[in-house]
């Protein structure tokens, strides 16, 4: 991060070996807690290593390092955070984030070569998830985080009768806004169970148990049911292959009644600013390697859902998810 390092005529590569080594050096300092040992101010190195339960030798070459890039400075108090690391980087908000990607980026890309040599994933992601409790409970927690922050607007979008399905819902933020903004709704969500555990949860705290039924299995062999006025599909899609998507949305046709509607939630293909447009394509190539997926275009998705017999989407960005767009298609 905070290099900002002027293009050259040196190897391209040498600004990305820097900044993967930096962040490799920001996941082992929130994994080690070392910004949150440097909460209440500066620590010298040997009350800093001790607060970590860590070598000295190793905490010290470890904090320079940070300093380099800036998310430290050195001073004659010892080793403090800069402003900027103290609000991002410690307690449970952005840090959780950091958390979840790098252990992705720096254990679960491993096998990158292989997912791209074959065009099948190296790993299967959910499973991968299913043998890490922390991290699962950490994607959980993005997730609903997320959900949270874009639940009135997907609200004052999402076309409600008296019946909706949330095809992986896991967190159930959705279902609940929805459920508490329509006091007649109610509302099935689908997902595995380690995620539904964490919606269980949710539902039972914000009182919804009678109108929220929580489906535990696969969504590709349970029975979706039919009748529903709405089905949702969040950030689904593009965890799937074209011919899996294409046969989950001819089911969730059939589950619709007609002139029902049915919701994805995806990422734009090309977000606008350099930076989202990056991020877009390293979220694409993660998909592709760890689901078989990626982010579809709009057109691509269309044909999906026409192809199901489905009304051509209207599209809502959403304003407070910028680079994320709301499909809205009807079956006739
Ligand atoms: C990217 S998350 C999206 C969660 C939620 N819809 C949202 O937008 O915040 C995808 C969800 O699908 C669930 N999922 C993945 N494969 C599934 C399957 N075969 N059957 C049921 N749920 C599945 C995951 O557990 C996860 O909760």
């Amino acid at each position: 991060m905070p290099l900002h390092l002027e293009p050259d005529d040196g190897p391209p590569s040498f600004p990305d070996l820097l900044a993967t080594a930096g962040y490799r050096a920001v996941a082992a300092g929130l994994r080690l807690g070392l910004f949150d040992a440097l909460a209440d101010g500066p620590r010298p190195l040997p009350s800093l290593a001790a607060a970590l339960d860590a070598d000295p030798r190793g905490t010290g070459l470890l904090a320079e390092a940070l300093v380099s890039f800036g998310y430290l400075t050195r001073g004659p108090d010892g080793y403090a955070a800069t402003p900027e690391t103290a609000k991002w980087l410690t307690g449970g908000g952005y840090a959780e984030v950091d958390k979840f990607w790098s252990v992705v980026l720096f254990e679960s890309w491993q096998g990158l070569e292989e997912s791209v040599r074959t065009g099948k994933p190296a790993i299967d992601f959910y499973a991968w998830l299913a043998e890490r409790p922390e991290v699962l409970r950490r994607f959980q927690g993005m997730l609903a985080g997320h959900a949270d922050a874009i639940a009135p607007e997907v609200a004052s979008i999402v076309p409600v009768g008296s019946t909706l399905l949330d095809v992986g819902g896991g967190h159930a933020k959705h279902a609940i806004r929805l459920c508490t903004a329509h006091p007649s709704l109610e509302a099935t969500v689908i997902d595995l169970p380690d995620a539904l555990a964490v919606g269980a949860a949710a539902v039972t705290d914000a009182g919804l148990s009678r109108r929220i039924t929580l489906r535990a299995g696969d969504y590709d062999t349970l029975d979706l049911g039919e009748g529903y006025d709405t089905v949702l599909l969040f950030n689904v899609v593009h965890g799937r292959t074209a011919e899996a998507n294409e046969a989950l949305l001819a089911r969730v046709a059939s589950a619709l009644r007609p002139g029902g509607a049915v919701v994805l939630l995806e990422h734009d293909e090309h977000p606008p600013d350099r930076a989202s447009d990056a991020f877009a394509r390293v979220f694409s190539l993660n998909l592709f390697h760890g689901q078989g997926g990626q982010v579809y275009g709009t057109s691509e998705i269309t044909t999906w859902l026409t192809s199901a017999g489905l009304t051509t989407p209207t599209t809502h960005p959403l304003t407070t998810s910028p680079g994320q767009s709301l499909l809205v298609s009807h079956k006739p």
